[in-house]
């Protein structure tokens, strides 16, 4: 029943149709417009919860930059996985091919940065996803320096993000394009599905019906959605079935959610997943203060209570911690 698996994998399939976004998809390339004229780089926001699409429009008009114009530099960074200065200062150093010479963590940060702002001959499309997980937001200030530099910046929350940087550099950052996605509606999911079944199953795999109901389950989250798609997909060829079932459904939600949660588990950085590890030790809802105990006891050198605040609503968007009440009587517990 599976063709193409490749194209179920939610982080590295970039769709070669993206549908119901054109607004912003329109939005993201133009605000490239005064880079690809003028060679003047600013930035561009998008921000919208998981599964919303930020990373699959941002990944399609790189792509699609690459194709038209190849001179132009693009890199696409997750900063989950290279949130370290040091580490997103070689990514950006290899996206204009400055490190042939240097293994990662071998080379200054200063010494980075100038290979960066010396490959200025032509424009340099930096994708930064999950931005709101690096250490320290230096390097923007860096890279708002570099006039070859534009910046797509994606991160789930803009009051979060902005709140982070200083002010001067916050109403600077704001004056960029910024691109606000919503969760999907359930047609929307509909045809995001059907593409999908279509590029990676079986002719016949899939109903209207069964991916409606795939749809509604999904709640908006389009990474939810492909993943349950996929899992239903594999139940039923395990299981000897031409089309998938409601059965094949039902029994692959779980194993879905519990696939994504295990990716993004993956992901934690040390301190976030202690902080994860401490609250679901607890196993019930803690304030801030009990966690921050419970947290400090497991390491050495604690993160600022700022810092874990940071980290619980970045779980929480992934699903990992709900955040229940007003912020003095806020408490936190592990899903
Ligand atoms: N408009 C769309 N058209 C086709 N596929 C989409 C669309 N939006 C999201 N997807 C797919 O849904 C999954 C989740 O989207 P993603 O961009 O990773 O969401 P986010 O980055 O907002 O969490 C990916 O597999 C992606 O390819
Ligand atoms: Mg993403």
């Amino acid at each position: 029943m599976i063709d193409e698996p490749a194209v179920f994998d939610i982080e590295g399939f970039v769709p070669s149709d993206v549908v119901h976004r054109d607004g912003p998809l329109d939005a993201l390339s133009s605000s490239l417009d005064a880079l690809l004229h003028h060679g003047t780089g600013r930035q561009t926001h998008i921000f919208g919860p998981s599964g919303a699409g930020k990373t699959c429009i941002a990944r399609y008009v790189l792509d699609q930059l690459g194709d038209e114009r190849p001179h132009i530099h693009g890199t696409y960074i997750n900063c989950w996985n290279h949130y370290a200065t040091s580490a997103l200062l070689y990514q950006l150093a290899a996206g204009v091919d400055a490190v042939a010479d240097v293994r990662p963590g071998a080379a200054a940060h200063d010494e980075l940065l100038q290979r960066v702002r010396e490959a200025d001959d032509f424009g340099y499309v930096v994708v930064l996803d999950e931005v709101d997980q690096i250490e320290s937001p230096d390097v923007l200030y860096q890279l708002y320096r570099m006039p070859h530099v534009h910046c797509i910046y994606i991160a789930n929350d803009e009051q979060a993000f902005f709140s982070r940087l200083d002010g001067r550099m916050a109403s600077r950052l704001r004056t960029g394009e910024i691109v606000t996605l919503d969760r999907y509606t359930r047609e929307e999911l509909l045809a995001i599905l059907d593409r999908r079944a279509e590029a990676g199953l079986a002719f016949g795999a899939t109903t209207e019906a069964s991916l409606g109901r795939i749809a509604e389950l999904a709640a908006g989250d389009a990474r939810l959605a492909v993943e349950t798609l996929y899992q239903a997909a594999r139940k039923g060829q395990a299981r000897g079935h031409a089309s998938i079932t409601e059965a094949d459904i039902h029994d692959a939600e779980p194993v879905a959610r519990s696939e994504l949660r295990q990716k993004t588990l993956s992901q934690l950085t040390r301190h976030q997943r202690i902080l994860f590890e401490a609250l679901e030790a607890a196993g019930e809802p803690l304030q801030m203060g009990a966690l921050e105990s419970a947290y400090r006891a497991r390491v050495s050198s604690p993160r600022s209570t700022k810092t874990l605040r940071r980290y619980l609503s970045k779980l929480a968007q992934y699903n990992l911690v709900a955040i229940e009440g007003e912020t003095s009587g806020r408490t936190y517990e592990a899903q």
